[in-house]
């Protein structure tokens, strides 16, 4: 599938942001946990959580959606092996953690890596390993067993990563005893699972400095939850709304206290918002500035917001520059933005001050942005991964003439609907099946 977009129209209007994809795959998961119903508002109809219903579907849950509504109920696990799902995302190894819970056996697929980096899983495994599981593997699957159920440990992880932050968490709310997460990941899609998870009965808590606190239940029941507001939605959104002069973009429920470090970057590279109560509206004044950014962990700048800030770093006047800390290969995308026009050099150094895990190795994880360029159509633009997707069609809306996005797919799995919402602000874009 294929979008066409003619670029170069002034968005004006209101784009309403979805439920978070990232909270609410991991929220299906965790309806997992109990036999008792789940419902969660809010919800997103995207790729993502269409693969996770087929997975929640094969361990034995009846899932339903329909108008922003979700209903999960498992009242017993019907097979502890997810079986090669017909799409991948990366949401099975966390199924770990309820099956263990609830049957005391687990396999999953190995995913390996992606378009992106590596993405290992070794920090998700050896956190289990200390709850008391044993876990093998072949090419294709892990195996996990915890005969005599899963006992509390104190783990600190070698780095904050959300995924094995939310596989301990599930894995240790049923656990015996109580688990104490050091240098644990708290992004708000964390925080958000936990406020589930404790109208379900968990106890947990929460330290400074990066610690969780959990306190093992014998059961957990049923709860209805509203998912929050999806804070990469927002932002590409936000991005939209500054990356044309003329465009003003309200941007409806977008959050300020989960975007604080996003519209700090905003401002300094001389974008306008105005905070209202239902949600922020983008807009610019002025020209853009250049500006230097560097990816983290929350609170820091989201590794999922360089893609689109980038466009507006090609359109800012100066040089920019972005170290990525998160993943190790996540600018791929800027060499079909340098073939519409941008000038974009992508480095191995480290471009910033933050410790970063990449220091001294080869891989391409930092960028420097020359600007102002316009940016042309071009029709060779293929989709690597969601964010990056999302990159080339903001840079496809600003860029004069027609372009043509492939594999579009990839962008539906985060984003609901996105061609119609898109028309609606003004842009001028056909989706081709
Ligand atoms: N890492 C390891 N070992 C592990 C786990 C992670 O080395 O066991 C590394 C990863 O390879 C990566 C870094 O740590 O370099 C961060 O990974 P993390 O586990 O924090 O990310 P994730 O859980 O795999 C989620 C989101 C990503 C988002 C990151 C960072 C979901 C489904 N995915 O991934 O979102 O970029 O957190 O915030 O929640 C997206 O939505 O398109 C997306 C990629």
């Amino acid at each position: 599938m294929r979008f066409i977009v003619h670029g170069g129209k002034v968005l004006k209007g209101e784009i309403e942001v979805k439920g978070s994809k990232n909270a609410a795959t991991k929220m299906m998961i965790v309806s997992l946990l109990t036999d008792e119903e789940c419902v969660l508002e809010n919800f997103p109809s995207i790729g993502d959580t269409d693969i996770t219903k087929e997975l929640c579907e094969h361990i034995g849950a009846t899932v339903s959606f329909a108008h922003g509504v979700a209903r999960l109920h498992t009242p017993t696990i019907k097979s502890h092996q997810v079986t090669q799902l017909t799409r991948r995302n990366r949401i099975p190894i966390l199924a770990l953690g309820p099956l263990l819970s609830r049957v005391g056996k687990a396999a999953v697929p190995v995913l390996g890596g992606d378009k992106i980096g590596a993405r290992p899983v070794d920090i998700h495994l050896d956190g289990l390993q200390q709850l008391g599981a044993e876990i093998t593997h072949d090419d294709t699957f892990f195996y996990a067993s915890a005969p005599n159920g899963l006992k509390g440990a104190t783990i600190t992880l070698r780095y904050p990563s959300v995924g094995a932050t939310e596989n301990l968490i599930l894995a240790s709310v049923l656990a015996k005893g109580r688990t104490v997460i050091h240098n644990a990941a708290v992004e708000p899609e964390i925080m958000d699972i936990i406020l589930l998870l404790q109208k379900m009965g968990a106890i947990i808590g929460l330290g400074s400095d990066r610690t969780i606190y959990i306190e093992g239940v014998e059961k957990l029941h049923g709860a209805r939850h509203r998912i929050l507001p999806d804070r990469n939605e927002a932002v590409s959104f936000a991005c939209l709304g500054l990356a044309f002069p003329g465009n003003e973009v309200k941007v409806k429920n977008a959050v300020q206290k989960d975007l604080i470090t996003f519209l700090n970057a905003v401002r300094k590279i001389g974008g306008e918002y105005r905070i209202e109560d239902d949600g922020i509206t983008f807009y610019r004044k002025n020209g853009l500035v250049a500006s230097e950014v560097e990816t983290d962990t929350h609170p820091g700048f989201m590794t999922d917001w360089q893609q689109p800030f980038l466009i507006l770093l090609t359109q800012a006047v100066g040089t920019s520059v972005i170290h990525e800390t998160v993943y190790e290969d996540r600018f791929g995308y800027t060499e079909e933005l340098n073939a519409m026009g941008a000038n974009i050099a992508v480095f191995s150094k480290c471009l910033g001050e933050l410790p970063c895990r990449y220091t001294g190795q080869a891989h391409p994880h930092s960028a420097i942005i020359a600007g102002p360029t316009p940016l042309r159509g071009i029709d060779t633009l293929k989709v690597r991964d969601l964010r990056a997707g999302m990159a080339h069609l903001i840079g496809a809306l600003v860029a004069e003439g027609e372009s043509v996005i492939e594999g579009i797919e990839e962008i539906d799995r985060g984003y609901e609907d996105l061609d119609a919402r898109l028309k609606a602000l003004g842009a001028d874009i056909t989706r081709i099946d």
